[in-house]
């Protein structure tokens, strides 16, 4: 049946849907992201599906991809907004979505949160065939702006193929012209709206805690680097990694995980994904789901309830 693949996708949208109603229920103060973490990567598999990518938790003026290291002792601080952002995949189909907590229902960090929520709605409703990838980012941009803040330009959407979490074209979250694919039945995207106060722009922070294998490298490798290089490829030949994975499912052991990743980064086997901030240092709101088109020109929100 040629729709067998909307199938996958949406079981991997349940299992997502599933990861987010657990976060939502255990996110409070003073609890550890490192379980919260683990628990809701844990859901993911409870559903019959793998891991895309490790959860993101990123905090207030990072936008994207803090995940809980080994032994993260951090905590869910009294207020802020922090984003989950989780993905899995079906036999290669793949979910990704994400939504923000206000810890402490602040009514003006709230605006943020709506003002991503309303973009992300806008763009929903504009999503069909023949629309042309900028004419999303026209009405993401109009939404978060009449909430008085800005969206960040630097991120966005992505279009989502088999065991590849950012295939070629990009939703942007603003008028840019460049983005003009046009969306055709058969077609997935992510859309992700991020809404701030700050300047609108994301850039590299110091630490990175997410990776992703490139391609294997032999020359003056020694036979024990060799047989972690190759197990890594295994696992994760596709989709991005936490060093979390390599320990707990014993790839290198522990001690040595954090300089044998370096290691890789520098012999460019692996790359990393550094936490991305908000340059003015402002808070960021994120909003995002899944959006399968079916070849009868149909949409699917696959992560949402
Ligand atoms: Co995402």
């Amino acid at each position: 049946m040629t729709d067998d693949f909307i199938q996958a996708y949406i079981k991997a949208g349940k299992a997502v849907i599933a990861a987010k109603k657990l976060a939502k229920k255990l996110i409070k103060p003073g609890e550890s992201f490192l379980e919260i973490g683990n628990r809701c990567e844990a859901e993911i598999i409870k559903s019959g599906c793998n891991l895309s990518f490790p959860i993101n938790m990123s905090l207030n003026e990072i936008a994207a991809h803090y995940s809980p290291p080994i032994d993260d002792q951090t905590k869910i601080p009294e207020k802020g907004l922090l984003k989950i952002d989780i993905g899995s995949h079906y036999d290669g189909y793949i979910a990704d979505s994400a939504f923000t907590i206000n810890i402490n229902e602040d009514p003006k960090l709230q605006n943020y949160i709506e003002a991503a929520k309303e973009a992300l709605e806008a763009a929903i409703e504009k999503f069909n065939p023949g629309v042309k990838l900028y004419e999303l980012g026209e009405v993401i941009a109009e939404k978060i702006i009449n909430r008085g803040l800005r969206p960040i330009t630097n991120l966005g959407g992505h279009e989502l193929k088999r065991y590849n979490l950012h295939a070629g074209p990009f939703i942007p979250n603003y008028k840019e012209k460049m983005h003009d694919q046009i969306l055709k039945p058969g077609d997935a995207y992510a859309c992700e709206p991020f809404a701030t106060s700050g300047i609108g722009k994301v850039e590299n922070g110091k630490n990175a805690y997410i990776f992703r294998f490139v391609k294997k490298v032999k020359k003056n490798m020694s036979y024990e680097h060799l047989a972690y290089m190759n197990k890594i490829e295994k696992n994760y030949k596709h989709l991005p990694f936490s060093p979390r994975w390599i320990e707990n499912n014993n790839i290198i052991p522990k001690n040595k995980i954090q300089r044998t990743l370096e290691f890789f980064i520098g012999k460019k086997v692996i790359d990393k994904y550094p936490i991305l901030v908000e340059k003015t240092n402002e808070p960021v709101a994120q909003e995002e789901h899944t959006l399968v088109i079916d070849m009868t020109g149909n949409l699917i929100v696959t992560t949402r309830e």
